[in-house]
């Protein structure tokens, strides 16, 4: 059965996604890695050339022609700011998964992270991260809290709700 992850941007999505595809035996697709292939450039670069706005294009696009894929999908910590991309995360064959995380624990992992445009500035993030938990929650089939806990235990409660 496939699966797509949501939640902020260090909330583990990336690395959970990594640790469950061999145990369900299928491929594992992350949006932010399929948008760089797309672009030919890294996501810095998106944002400096075409703004968040032509970044989001490209997401919902990426979203669209692999939401039915037989993978696990880790998308970006964003996917769920356009409705569009809300209505295909709600109308997905796979059941989505809100990875939960305290902003604190976001902070402590990914404060200044150089590849992460929007993670330049605490109050802006924090901003963000109030603006998004309700949407995160819209979307989602199964929410998971992952603070203190490792990816080999947080995996293992995901299987377990399948
Ligand atoms: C974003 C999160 C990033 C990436 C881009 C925008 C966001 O993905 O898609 O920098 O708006 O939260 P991660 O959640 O994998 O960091």
């Amino acid at each position: 059965m496939s699966l797509i992850l949501v939640g902020f941007m260090g909330a583990g999505k990336t690395t959970i996604g990594q640790q469950i595809s061999p145990l369900i035996h299928l491929p594992q697709q992350d949006l932010d890695d399929l948008i760089i292939k797309k672009a030919g450039k890294p996501i810095p670069q998106i944002f400096d050339e075409v703004g968040e706005a032509g970044f989001r294009q490209l997401e919902t696009q990426v979203l669209e022609s692999t939401i039915d894929d037989a993978a696990v999908i880790s998308t970006g910590g964003g996917v769920i700011m356009q409705t569009i991309n809300r209505h295909l995360l709600q109308g997905a064959l796979a059941p989505v998964v809100y990875l939960k995380t305290s902003f604190e624990t976001i902070l402590a992992r990914i404060q200044n992270d150089d590849n992460r445009p929007l993670a330049t500035n605490i109050t802006a993030m924090a901003r963000l991260f109030n603006q998004r938990q309700s949407l995160y929650e819209e979307v989602a089939d199964i929410v998971v809290d992952t603070d203190a806990k490792s990816p080999a235990f947080i995996s293992t409660e995901i299987m377990n709700q399948l």
